[in-house]
């Protein structure tokens, strides 16, 4: 799924994506010398902490308005704009580390995009990633859902949420082996007053792709109002995020 992204909203507004994915971090053991490929390196902020673990770091992403940003604030870093399905490195990586960026990828793609990162990897390389799990966002969907079908309209459900089952059966029919595989829920805080609205904005995109703007407020308005009771607490909203973390070897 292909969408244009507002960089510096994302980096102003979002932060919290590239702050989690440090947790995810911490399943990469330290450097020594060799290199890390950040898969759907965003703005580069992941890049930088593998790059501090002691790799010599490549950023990899599809939206040349993420590759821009990060090259402008990681000069020093190296960049490239391909899909996580197709790109090819010049030398073969120790580790693939990638946050919240695999749920973009249709389920069609999977296949072939964990296939691109075993062929990618070194012998004894290692696979590393945290992305919306089965369940994610579930409560903001349905809600989404229901407000597209009071008005006769479909929502199509675009991203991949696999259970871990799932993805591990895939990464092993790809010739990985799983070594550490949880889904677990993780309610995100948003910054802002409008936080759900703005993370519908930011993030829905392909649903509202052709709809005229003030269908698309009234929808987001009343799935917004349907779920204060549950996603607003303590003044603040929260996502109902549900996270897969995995790591696989290429044995
Ligand atoms: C996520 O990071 O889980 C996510 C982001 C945008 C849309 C759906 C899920």
């Amino acid at each position: 799924m292909n969408i244009k992204w507002d960089s510096k909203n994302y980096t102003e507004n979002f932060s919290f994506v590239g702050k989690y994915g440090e947790d995810v971090l911490e399943l990469v053991d330290e450097g020594k010398g060799g290199t890390a490929v950040d898969l759907g390196c965003g703005n580069g902020c992941l890049t930088e902490k593998l790059a501090e673990k002691g790799y010599r770091v490549l950023g990899v992403d599809a939206s040349e308005e993420m590759i821009e940003e990060a090259k402008k604030r990681h000069p020093d870093f190296e960049f490239l704009k391909a899909d996580a399905a197709k790109f090819r490195l010049e030398e073969k990586a120790d580790v693939i580390f990638s946050n919240a960026v695999l749920h973009w990828i249709d389920a069609d793609k999977q296949e072939e995009t964990a296939k691109n990162i075993f062929s990618q990897l070194k012998k004894d390389g290692v696979f590393v990633c945290e992305f919306g799990g089965k369940g994610n966002c579930e409560m903001v969907h349905s809600a989404l859902e229901k407000a597209f079908e009071k008005r006769g309209l479909m929502y199509p459900r675009t991203f991949y949420f696999p259970s871990v089952g799932e993805y591990g059966s895939l990464l092993e029919k790809c010739g990985f082996k799983v070594t550490y595989a949880a889904l677990f829920d993780r309610p995100t805080e948003q910054k802002t007053d409008k936080g759900l609205e703005n993370w519908i904005r930011m993030f829905i995109k392909t649903p509202f792709a052709d709809m005229e703007s003030e269908t698309a407020d009234e929808i987001i308005t009343e799935a917004v109002s349907s779920l204060k009771d549950e996603l607003y607490i303590n003044g603040k909203w929260f996502v109902d995020y549900v996270r897969i973390r995995v790591k696989a070897e290429k044995g």
